[in-house]
């Protein structure tokens, strides 16, 4: 979700203010993906390296993820949307960890959309932890297998389609072990700006991308 600063700071608003409308930004996409009927939406919140920004804009950030998993209950519950979060929760505020627990526990019933948080995450953070968790586990087979039983949701599948807003192309190490084979994206759009109409062009240029998974 690349792109909230420099929205705001086009528009002479402070950075916070980029993030605040890029939540809504993320609202309305997870809406629509729920409405369509895509399984499973990953949005990288927080980066582990994103501790380097300032003490303000950090614990903005925080603030923004308690109160909306805080105030959300009934989005989640009407659309059917169950929320896992990755990334390393024991380097998280407490009460932003606590929020997270929670939120995961409250919807886990339900059966529609799974939307993970990647809060406090980065790609090499989860595998040094998968390792460090073989290791304690007594693995003694690294193989594929045991490397995915071993990442923060297991469960999840590859990631099909990778969307980065903003202009960069790169992949910030975000889901490089899941996103083997993901088909990426690369949007100029600032992500405060990406709205349901362009991921919908999104998905259809997705669809229309012929994958072989290394096959001829
Ligand atoms: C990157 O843009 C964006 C972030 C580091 C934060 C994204 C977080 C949110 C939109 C809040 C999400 C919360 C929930 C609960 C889904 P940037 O700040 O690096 O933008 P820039 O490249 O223009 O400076």
């Amino acid at each position: 979700m690349d792109g909230n600063g420099r929205w705001a700071q086009r528009r002479n608003l402070p950075r916070t203010a980029g993030h605040k409308e890029g939540l809504n930004a993320a609202k309305q996409v997870v809406k629509m993906a729920a409405d369509i009927g895509v399984k499973c939406v990953t949005l990288y919140a927080f980066s582990t390296e994103n501790w380097k920004r300032t003490v303000e804009e950090v614990g903005f950030l925080m603030n923004l993820v308690l109160t909306h998993l805080r105030g959300e209950f009934a989005f989640y519950k009407k659309n059917g949307i169950r929320i896992r979060h990755i990334g390393d929760i024991a380097g998280l505020p407490a009460n932003v960890a606590a929020e997270i627990r929670r939120a995961t526990a409250d919807t886990a019933g339900f059966t529609g959309l799974t939307v993970t948080l990647a809060v406090n995450y980065g790609s090499r953070n989860e595998l040094a932890r998968a390792f460090s968790k073989m290791l304690n586990d007594g693995v003694t087979d690294c193989s594929e297998d045991s490397i995915q039983a071993h990442l923060d949701e297991p469960a999840l599948p590859d990631v099909d389609l990778l969307i980065r807003t903003g202009g960069e192309q790169r992949l910030s190490n975000f889901l490089l072990w899941q996103a083997a084979y993901a088909e990426l994206v690369f949007s100029r759009t600032l992500w405060p700006d990406y709205g349901a109409d362009e991921f919908r062009r999104t998905l259809a240029e997705f669809g229309a991308r012929s994958r072989r998974f290394g096959g001829a």
